[in-house]
Parts: structure tokens; C-alpha cells; sequence
């Protein structure tokens, strides 16, 4: 009937979220890229569009379509990412920084193609820091009045000798202030590109892990679902 969509959890919301992989110009033609499908990302745009909110998707190289039923940016790089999340992220209820950032990027692209030469020495690619969008987010959300309710940051991580993988987890969740963490346990036959994975969704008031398994839509739901009981209710 008529009220139906207003009944969805997340009915009136504004939801953005960045996903892919960005890419960083060494010259015309050639990029540092990473792995990222995008098919996370992706699966949490239809996911929130399936609850009601109105998605705007910011899209760096994805493997993947975008879904038909939501507003989508393109971006390359990080520091196009930055702009296009940021501008987004405006009057936003919720902010999901799915994509995979390069934390750095060549300090000074070649205008023209790397050509090899025998008369001069192979190139030495100098690279820098990239901004932290989600830690602009949660800096511009603590200077200013308003911004989204809700940021969630993702982290890929894997345990080593010394710490667990939940403990890497709590510490990036502290370091970037954002609400809610969703880890992503990478593993041996949990990869890239993938379409079922393993997450656990931590949050700042250290409620306990809730894990999931499953395709990357049934998981894309889970992360959904809790975003929804988050919010205030209004
Ligand atoms: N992220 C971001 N801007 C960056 C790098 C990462 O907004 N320049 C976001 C990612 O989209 C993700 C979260 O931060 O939501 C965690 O990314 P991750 O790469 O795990 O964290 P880093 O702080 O880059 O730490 P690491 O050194 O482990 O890569
Ligand atoms: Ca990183």
C-alpha cells in the first residue's frame, strides 16, 4: 500500500558510499592501481537502495556495474575520491568509505609516456601520502555542526605473530573515529574479487563483534541492517 515505503528501515535516509579501487597516474597510460572489485561497494549501494535511502555512489574503478537505481560519480584517484566524497557527504545521513584508497600516489606524473632510454638511468618513482578521507570525515563532522550521523570505514586486514586480527581492527577504529568498523578478514580463500566473504562489524562503544559470512549481498544486508538500528529514529 501506500506506506510501504516509508516503512523501510531506511526510508527519507541519504546514504553515501565510496567504492572501487582508485588510480594513481605514473604518466598518460599507465596508473598504480589495487585489487578492489568494487563488488562490495556495489552490493551495499543495492542493499541500501533495497531499505529506502536515497544512494549516491562514488565510484572508482570498479570491475563491476553500478546499479541502475542510484546517483553515481565516477572518480580515478584518491584526491578525486576526496572531492567527490566530501561534496557528497553534504546533508548525508550515512557515509560508507567501501573503496580501497591508495594511501599514496606518484608525487609528479609525467606529462608525456615513460619512454626507456639507454642514455639515461631507469626511473625512480617518488611517491607521497595521500589525504585520510575518513579521517577528514570524522575531523569535519567533530569542527562543524551536522554531518552524517552515521561514518562507517571498512579495513582488509589480516593477523600476524604479534597481534590478532580483531586487535588490528580496534586500533584502525580508534585511530579513525568513525562509528562503525566493518572488517574484512583476508585470509587464505578469502580474496579479492570474490563474491562470498567473511565481516565482522565493530563499533565505537565496543559493543560485541558481530560476524557474518556469506555473499557479498547477503553481507551487504547485515552491514545495512545495523547501519538502520544505528541511527536515531525519527
Ligand atoms: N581510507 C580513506 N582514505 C585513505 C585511506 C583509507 O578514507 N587515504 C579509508 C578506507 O576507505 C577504509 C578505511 O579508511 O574505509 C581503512 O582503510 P585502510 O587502508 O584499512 O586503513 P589505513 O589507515 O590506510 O591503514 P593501512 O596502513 O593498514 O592501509
Ligand atoms: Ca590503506
Amino acid at each position: 500500500g501506500a506506506g510501504q515505503a516509508r516503512d523501510l528501515p531506511l526510508a527519507g535516509r541519504y546514504v553515501v558510499i565510496t567504492a572501487g579501487g582508485t588510480r594513481e597516474p605514473l604518466d598518460p597510460v599507465r596508473f598504480l592501481g589495487n585489487r578492489s572489485s568494487g563488488k562490495q561497494g556495489v552490493a551495499l549501494a543495492r542493499a541500501a537502495a533495497a531499505a529506502g535511502a536515497r544512494v549516491h555512489l562514488v565510484a572508482a574503478h570498479m570491475d563491476v556495474p553500478a546499479p541502475g537505481n542510484v546517483e553515481v560519480t565516477r572518480v580515478e584517484t584518491a584526491l578525486e575520491l576526496r572531492e567527490a566524497a566530501l561534496a557528497a557527504a553534504e546533508g548525508a545521513d550515512v557515509v560508507i568509505m567501501a573503496a580501497a584508497v591508495a594511501d599514496f600516489r606518484p608525487a609528479q606524473p609525467a606529462d608525456a609516456k615513460i619512454k626507456k632510454r639507454d642514455d639515461v638511468a631507469d626511473p625512480v618513482v617518488v611517491l607521497v601520502r595521500n589525504p585520510d578521507i575518513l579521517r577528514e570525515l570524522v575531523t569535519r563532522r567533530a569542527e562543524h555542526d551536522g554531518g552524517p550521523e552515521l561514518i562507517v570505514g571498512f579495513a582488509a586486514e589480516t593477523g600476524d605473530a604479534e597481534t590478532g586480527v580483531f586487535e588490528y581492527a580496534r586500533q584502525k577504529l580508534e585511530r579513525k573515529g568513525c562509528d562503525l568498523l566493518v572488517l574484512n578478514q583476508v585470509g587464505k580463500d578469502l580474496v579479492f574479487g570474490q563474491d562470498s566473504t567473511a565481516i565482522t562489524i565493530l563499533d565505537r562503544d565496543g559493543s560485541a563483534p558481530a560476524s557474518f559470512s556469506g555473499s557479498k549481498d547477503a553481507t551487504a544486508a547485515a552491514i545495512i541492517e545495523r547501519v538502520g538500528s544505528a541511527l536515531k529514529p525519527r
